[in-house]
């Protein structure tokens, strides 16, 4: 494959659906090799599918949540296409929902998720990249990551989470040849919103603005240029919305 990512090896997690999936997908046609990791083999087999002739890729059934799924994930990456140069963190759950309907399973599914299951993931690929000077983490936040937006207070928490985690991590990190990146996505035409079943949270809180939102493309594209940058420039933060939608 040529391409400016050229052999660089890319664990993708959220890869079977939206944002992930055309994440992995860009990234293969700039001559990335990528590991497509989520829950649903099926779809992350179809968006393997769907991928240009001679692209290496593979294809790890993983719940970010559980961290010995992913580790095996990254050490079979590593096995398989080669070190992890980079991980894009997009699995990612939301539920519009009132505090006051205490939907206690879905805060907890919430935060297993966007928070811990972000963990998982740095943990399993950071003493790798620290030991080799170079390594890229992405992680797919939010606008809720600056901004929180009603109906969605447990979610825009577990945004600001990895915001701070990926600050943290930025600073503690820098002069190791590590890079990490939050994109701050707004509304993007994916799933993701069909989670959703508190149907007050949605009367008030979730309806359409009518605005053009995002394609997963437009999300990827930003991870794309992120990763693009020469070694000594990091793009720490994109905020991309929908040009009606500012936050
Ligand atoms: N859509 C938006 O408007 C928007 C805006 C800003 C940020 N984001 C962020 O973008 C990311 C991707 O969301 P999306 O919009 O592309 O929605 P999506 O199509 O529903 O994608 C969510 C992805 O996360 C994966 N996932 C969920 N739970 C998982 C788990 N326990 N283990 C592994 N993978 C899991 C899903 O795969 P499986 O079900 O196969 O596991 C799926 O691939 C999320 O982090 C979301 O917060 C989305």
């Amino acid at each position: 494959m040529s391409g400016a990512l050229r052999g660089r090896v890319v664990v993708v997690t959220g890869a079977s659906s939206g944002i992930g999936a055309a994440t992995a997908k860009m990234l293969s046609g700039e001559g990335a090799k990528v590991a497509l990791a989520a829950r649903r083999e099926e779809a992350l087999l179809g968006v393997q599918s769907g991928l240009e002739a001679g692209a290496e890729s593979l294809v790890q059934p993983t719940d970010v949540t559980d961290r010995g799924e992913v580790k095996a994930l990254v050490e079979r990456a590593g096995g398989e296409l080669g070190p992890v140069d980079a991980l894009v963190n997009c699995a990612g759950v939301m539920y519009y929902t009132l505090m006051k309907n205490a939907r206690e399973e879905e805060w907890d599914r919430t935060v297993e998720v966007n928070c811990k299951g972000a963990l998982n993931c740095v943990g399993a690929v950071l003493p790798g990249m620290l030991g080799r000077g170079r390594g890229h983490i992405v992680t797919v936040s939010s606008d809720a990551g600056r901004k929180v937006f009603p109906g969605l207070a447990v979610y825009s928490a577990t945004k600001f989470f990895v915001e701070a985690l990926s600050q943290g991590l930025r600073l503690e990190t820098a002069g190791t040849g590590v890079k990490v990146t939050t994109i701050q996505s707004g509304n993007v035409a994916t799933g993701l919103r069909a989670l959703s079943d508190d149907g007050e949270a949605l009367e008030q809180y979730g309806q359409p603005t009518g605005a053009r939102v995002l394609d997963p493309e437009d999300v990827a594209s930003s991870v794309v240029y992120a990763l693009k940058r020469p070694d000594h420039v990091s793009v720490n933060e994109i905020l991309v919305e929908p040009r009606d939608e500012p936050v």
